[in-house]
C-alpha cells in the first residue's frame, strides 16, 4: 500500500502508478469492491476496441439496454453500479476534442478513463478506494491498436488515490471536462467489505441532507478546476424509503446551482438489469408504488 498524506480532513491526490500496481500484484491478483471479487493482472484479450454501432444521441432521453463490452470493458460488469461506457462516449464526442483534459472524481472501475485513452482524450481518475484505483490502472493497461493512435499521439492518463472533495493536485481552470458518477448516498456501500470502511467514502452517508452538504465540497472543487464555459456531467439517481421517492438527484442539482453552475442539459438515462430489482418487485407490490426506472445525467456549464 503506498503512503497517503492528510490534509485536514481529506486525504490529499497521491498518484498510483504501473510500480504500485505490479506491487499490489505481488500479493493478489483480485480486488474486492464492495462485495464483488474482480480479477486482475491477466493479459486481458481485446477482440475490439470501438462499439460497432454508435450512434450520437440527439434527444434527452438516454437508453442502453446492453452495457458496451468493448475494450476492456467487457470485464468490468460485475463492478456494481458502473456507468455503461456509452454514456461517457457520448459525452466525451459531445462536449470534448482530442488533447483536452478529462476529469473523473469518482473513477470507479476506470470506465471514463478507457473511453478518453480510446478517444485521444488526456484524463485524470480519482477514487478515495484504492482496490478500484488498482482496477482502473488494470483496465487501462492495453496497447491501443496503430489505427487509433494518430501520429503515435498517446494520450496522458493519471490515476490517483483521493477525495473528490479536495482535488488539490489540480490547478485551478486547467480541466476542459468533467464526468462525474458519485455513489447514490448508501444504495451501494462501495467500501463496506474492507478491513475498515474507508474514510471519506461518500457511500457510508444514509442521511440525504449530509450527503449533500459533502457533494457541496465535491462540486466546489469541480467548479475551481474546470475552464471557464467548459462542461460538467454529473448521473445521479433518487431512491426509495419506506414507501416514498427520495429526490437525491434534485437536491444534488440545487448543491451544483448554489455554487455557481447553470444547468445546460436534464438528460434522463433508462435504468436496466438493476440487482435489487426482484425485491423491489416483491416490496412494490406489497406497498403499491412504482418502480424508479430512471438516472439523471445532469450537464452543468461554468
Ligand atoms: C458510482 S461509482 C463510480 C463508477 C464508475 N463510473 C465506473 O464506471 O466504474 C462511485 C465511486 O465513488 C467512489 N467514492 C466514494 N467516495 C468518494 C470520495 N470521497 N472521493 C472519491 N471517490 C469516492 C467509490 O469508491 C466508487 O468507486
Amino acid at each position: 500500500m503506498i503512503e497517503i498524506e492528510k490534509i485536514e480532513n481529506f486525504i490529499s491526490m497521491t498518484k498510483v502508478d504501473y510500480n504500485n500496481y505490479k506491487e499490489f500484484l505481488k500479493n493478489r491478483n483480485y480486488v474486492i469492491v464492495e462485495n464483488v471479487k474482480l480479477e486482475i493482472g491477466r493479459n486481458w484479450k481485446i477482440k475490439e476496441f470501438e462499439p460497432k454501432h454508435f450512434e450520437l444521441e440527439t434527444t434527452n432521453v438516454w437508453s442502453f439496454p446492453n452495457r458496451g463490452k468493448w475494450a476492456t470493458h467487457y470485464l468490468n460488469s460485475k463492478y456494481r453500479g458502473n456507468w455503461a461506457p456509452q454514456v461517457v462516449r457520448n459525452l466525451l464526442i459531445r462536449y470534448t476534442k482530442e488533447g483536452d483534459w478529462v476529469l473523473d472524481p469518482f473513477v470507479g472501475s476506470g470506465t471514463t478513463l478507457i473511453e478518453a485513452k480510446l478517444l485521444r482524450r488526456n484524463a485524470i481518475g480519482i477514487d478515495i478506494n484504492y482496490e478500484a484505483v488498482i482496477l482502473t490502472l488494470d483496465r487501462l493497461n492495453f496497447d491501443m491498436p496503430p489505427n487509433l493512435l494518430e501520429n503515435d499521439k498517446k494520450p496522458i492518463i493519471e490515476v490517483y488515490v483521493g477525495d473528490a472533495r479536495n482535488l488539490d493536485k489540480i490547478e485551478n481552470e486547467s480541466i476542459d471536462f468533467i464526468a462525474a458518477h458519485p455513489p447514490y448516498v448508501d444504495i451501494i456501500g462501495y467500501s463496506k467489505n474492507s478491513n475498515s470502511k474507508i474514510d471519506g467514502d461518500l457511500s457510508k452517508i444514509h442521511s440525504v441532507e449530509d450527503f449533500c452538504i459533502e457533494m457541496k465540497k465535491v462540486a466546489k472543487e469541480m467548479y475551481r478546476v474546470l475552464k471557464p464555459h467548459k462542461f460538467c456531467a454529473i448521473l445521479i439517481g433518487d431512491t426509495r424509503r419506506k414507501k416514498y421517492h427520495i429526490p437525491i438527484s434534485f437536491k444534488v442539482l440545487n448543491v451544483f446551482l448554489e455554487v455557481g453552475f447553470k444547468l445546460k442539459e436534464d438528460i434522463i438515462k433508462i435504468q436496466h438489469r438493476m440487482k435489487t430489482t426482484p425485491l423491489w418487485v416483491k416490496r412494490s407490490k406489497e406497498l403499491n408504488f412504482l418502480l424508479l426506472q430512471y438516472e439523471h445525467l445532469f450537464v452543468f456549464e461554468k
